[in-house]
């Protein structure tokens, strides 16, 4: 399989706040002029928060290192565990194909993935929820056919629980990990013939399952703020690692269930699609014929410039002005969302109105270019 950088691609990479502290603490752990050494955790990192590895997200962890972005592309396009192309915003399945998969059916959830999801592996379903392919030997050959969603393993699957599973994940529940008939966990099918005695009284789910669940994080995004951000190689966590203030201590598992915790996080943080779009002020044209050049907006290259003066707007100040509900209005006619909040276009276009600088359109001027 030809493994290319999507054609197409977003403007710009950010990692989140507290991605970029735990990126750069993973840096620490190689002696100087070995940084490269991080390229794949950090890769894995970006692919976490976004879901798959664009083109700026390779450049900015190439930059990050240090390394030329051939030397990173090669990395990425190397390893099928990075996806080059944009994945279900709820969840890619990875659906194993290997011999005692296929010999157990493997090729009914094939089918299964083609009838729900898409005719043909790494496309979209409709509602752009899922995304599916066919990946080699998960080591789960015992618990035959299995899945991977995300972070977790389905296992001991048929075509209807796998089916029921991807109708779940559709409507926004995350199924309990694990074998799906009732087995524990790689013990015979027809129970066991040995240790028997410690049958009795062992916990609900084996060790796996029970993780899956306190972790809550199976098809999650990761922005940094579930997980302790640990260096324990220097003792601290990754902030104290930057700032060299005290450790602080490990984030204690938290206890809900994943659907119910889904459920919690929905009612504490609304979807931005719940915000009420609100279309800002818009101009036929530049006033005076003179646009200011939003490419000096770290975020916005020469395609989104375009798309913006094409949306009526041409200048810092209106991009400065808009309101919550206004960038919920400008969002939705981006190809790529939450690029106005991650990249602060509003706080940059108020000084560059302003007549300040920013760091950004410095460096842009500086080297000539205006990509990020
Ligand atoms: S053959 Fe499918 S997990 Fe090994």
């Amino acid at each position: 399989m030809l493994r290319r950088l999507h054609p197409e691609q977003p403007e710009s990479f950010a990692f989140s706040a507290a991605n970029q502290q735990w990126a750069e603490a993973q840096i620490t752990k190689y002696p100087e002029g070995r940084q490269a050494s991080a390229v794949i955790p950090l890769l894995w990192r970006a692919q976490e928060q976004e879901g798959w590895l664009s083109r700026p997200a390779i450049e900015s962890v190439a930059d990050m290192l240090g390394m030329a972005y051939i030397r990173v592309l090669e990395v990425a396009s190397f390893y099928f565990m990075f996806q080059l192309q944009p994945v279900g915003s709820v969840a890619h399945i990875q659906v194993c194909g290997t011999t005692s998969c296929m010999i157990c059916g493997a090729e009914d959830l094939i089918a299964v993935c083609k009838e729900k999801i898409a005719a043909k592996p790494h496309e979209l379903s409709a509602d752009g929820k899922l995304s599916w392919e066919e990946v080699e030997c998960l080591g789960s050959c015992t618990n035959a056919p299995m899945a991977q969603i995300g972070k977790d393993y389905y296992e001991d699957l048929t075509a209807e629980s796998f089916g029921k599973i991807v109708d779940d994940l559709v409507a926004g529940r995350v199924p309990t990990p694990g074998p799906q008939n009732g087995r524990y966990a790689a013990e015979p099918l027809k129970g066991l013939s040995s240790l028997a005695e410690y049958e009795a009284g062992k916990p609900q789910y084996n060790a796996s399952v029970e993780l899956a669940i306190d972790l809550g994080d199976t098809v999650k995004r990761i922005d940094g703020t579930e997980v302790p951000i640990l260096t324990p190689w220097l003792g601290k966590d990754g902030k104290a690692a930057a700032t060299k203030a005290a450790p602080k201590p490990p984030k204690a598992p938290e206890t809900p269930k994943p659907a119910v915790k889904q459920a919690e996080e929905a009612k504490a943080k609304p979807e931005p699609a719940e915000v009420k779009e609100d279309q800002p002020e818009t101009l036929t044209a530049a006033r005076d014929g003179k646009a200011d050049d939003l490419k000096l907006l770290k975020g916005v290259g020469p395609k989104l410039e375009e798309t913006l003066n094409e949306l009526g707007f041409f200048h810092y100040d209106q991009i400065a002005a808009w309101t919550p509900e206004q960038v919920a209005w400008v969002d939705a006619r981006l190809k790529f969302k939450g690029r106005i909040e991650r990249d602060g276009w509003i706080e940059q276009a108020a000084k560059l109105a302003a007549g300040e600088e920013t760091e950004f359109a410095k460096r842009a001027k500086e080297d000539g270019t205006y990509e990020d």
